[in-house]
């Protein structure tokens, strides 16, 4: 029996493309694993008007990690549009296949590194090497929102906050209310999990990134508990505090005073697509969606419609979600190989994408980091 079992969903578009890449390098890195291919994405919503079939969370159970591509999700109308004749008006309803997964595997750590390697001409600068981690499950993502208000919460917001009297006339169906949903638990767990990274990394410092002056209790709550968190239990690093706003403007002017950043789900996102763009963009963003027990690797990318069938996207945000995953199933040696390789890749600037001014397609782009792994 293969030692680790990995559950692979390529998804739609270049999704496919970018797994075929990764498969490529995994198979020259002779990972002892094996891999089990399942269904996900826009095609399992048209046929089935499901875009993450029940065979596929069956299938993910059985695996030790999982390895996603990229899916293609659209609003609301065209969705339906696009179901099998016999699956329109019954009312199935589209939600987003990695949203579910998240959702469903209790995946509450996303892991954002944004750092820029040598050679690299797209990079904002070349000492930047910031690692995001963006609470993955609660906050404004939660999932709970209204329109039109129903009148029970109306009627309680009314009766428990002075501040809604300003909103008391205004029709049901011209208000709308989205729940910023923070828990203790919530806010100490994504903490801790970028504590212990610093530790391990041997990183100077952990910035929360939240807005306590103006959200006093979501925010506040997450910025409490980090400071509670720092000082018992891990005095030597140090704990920073930024704003969101102030953040954005402090990653454009000096992102290399920045080591490891903890923030709640919406401002999490905003700041790891901020720190992917100054190491050089979609092409090479990766993140990890980890919980106690399993995670899900993925390039930040989407589906990619533009380019779909052309082999032409950047295949190495997929390859650092493939190196995240291998340093998760403990194969540490394999993934700085793998690092190292990639690294070569993109210091010699020869074989590359278009995003870098290259011609090379994606798989060529895999067979020459596969090749430097080889020789390394
Ligand atoms: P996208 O990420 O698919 O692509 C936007 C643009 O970024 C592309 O047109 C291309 O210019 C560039 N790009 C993306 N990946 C690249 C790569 N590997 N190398 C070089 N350049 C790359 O975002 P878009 O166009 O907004 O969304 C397309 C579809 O993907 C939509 O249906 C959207 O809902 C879905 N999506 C899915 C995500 C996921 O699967 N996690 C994440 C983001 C979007
Ligand atoms: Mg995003």
């Amino acid at each position: 029996m293969a030692r680790h079992k990995i559950a692979v969903l390529p998804g739609d578009g270049v999704g496919k493309e970018v797994i075929e890449a990764a498969k490529i390098v995994l198979d020259e890195i002779a990972l002892d694993a094996e891999y089990i291919y399942g269904d996900i994405g826009w095609e399992f919503w048209c046929k089935e008007a499901n875009p993450l079939p029940e065979r596929t969370i069956e299938m993910l159970k059985k695996a030790d990690c999982c390895l996603f591509g990229a899916i293609t999700s659209k609003p609301k109308q065209e969705s339906e549009k696009e179901l099998m004749p016999e699956l329109q008006g019954k009312g199935h309803s589209y939600y987003s296949p990695i949203v579910g997964l998240r959702q469903f595997f209790n995946l509450y750590a996303n892991i954002r590194p944004a750092k820029a390697y040598p050679g690299n001409p797209l990079n904002y600068r070349d000492d930047i090497d910031i690692v995001i981690f963006r609470e993955n499950t609660e906050g404004l993502y939660s999932g709970v929102e209204f329109h039109p208000l129903p009148e029970e919460i109306k009627s309680a917001l009314l009766k428990h906050h002075i501040k809604m009297k300003k909103f008391q006339d205004v029709p049901a169906d011209k208000i709308a209310l989205s729940c910023r949903i923070f828990t203790v638990e919530g806010c100490k767990r994504i903490i801790r999990k970028a504590f212990d990274y610093a530790i391990k990394m041997n990183r100077p410092s952990v910035t929360v990134v939240e807005k306590p002056n103006v959200l006093r209790e979501t925010s506040g709550l997450m910025v409490r508990e980090a400071r509670k968190i720092q000082k018992d239990e891990y005095p030597d690093i140090e704990l920073w505090e930024a704003n969101i706003d102030a953040m954005c403007m402090w990653l454009v002017k000096n992102p290399q005073n920045y080591s490891v950043l903890v923030s709640s789900n919406m401002f999490g996102d905003i700041v790891s697509d901020l720190c992917g763009q100054l190491v050089g963009g979609l092409g090479f963003a990766a993140g990890a969606n980890i919980s106690d027990e399993y995670a899900v690797f993925e390039p930040v990318h989407g589906s990619a419609p533009k380019y779909t069938g052309q082999y032409k996207v950047n295949p190495i945000a997929t390859l650092h979600a493939v190196r995240l995953m291998l340093e998760w199933l403990g194969e540490n040696e394999k993934a700085e190989n793998l690092e190292e390789a990639i690294a070569l890749n993109i210091k010699e600037g020869k074989v590359k994408t278009y995003d870098l001014g290259g011609i090379s397609k994606t798989l060529e782009v895999a067979e020459d980091i596969a090749k430097k792994y080889k020789k390394i």
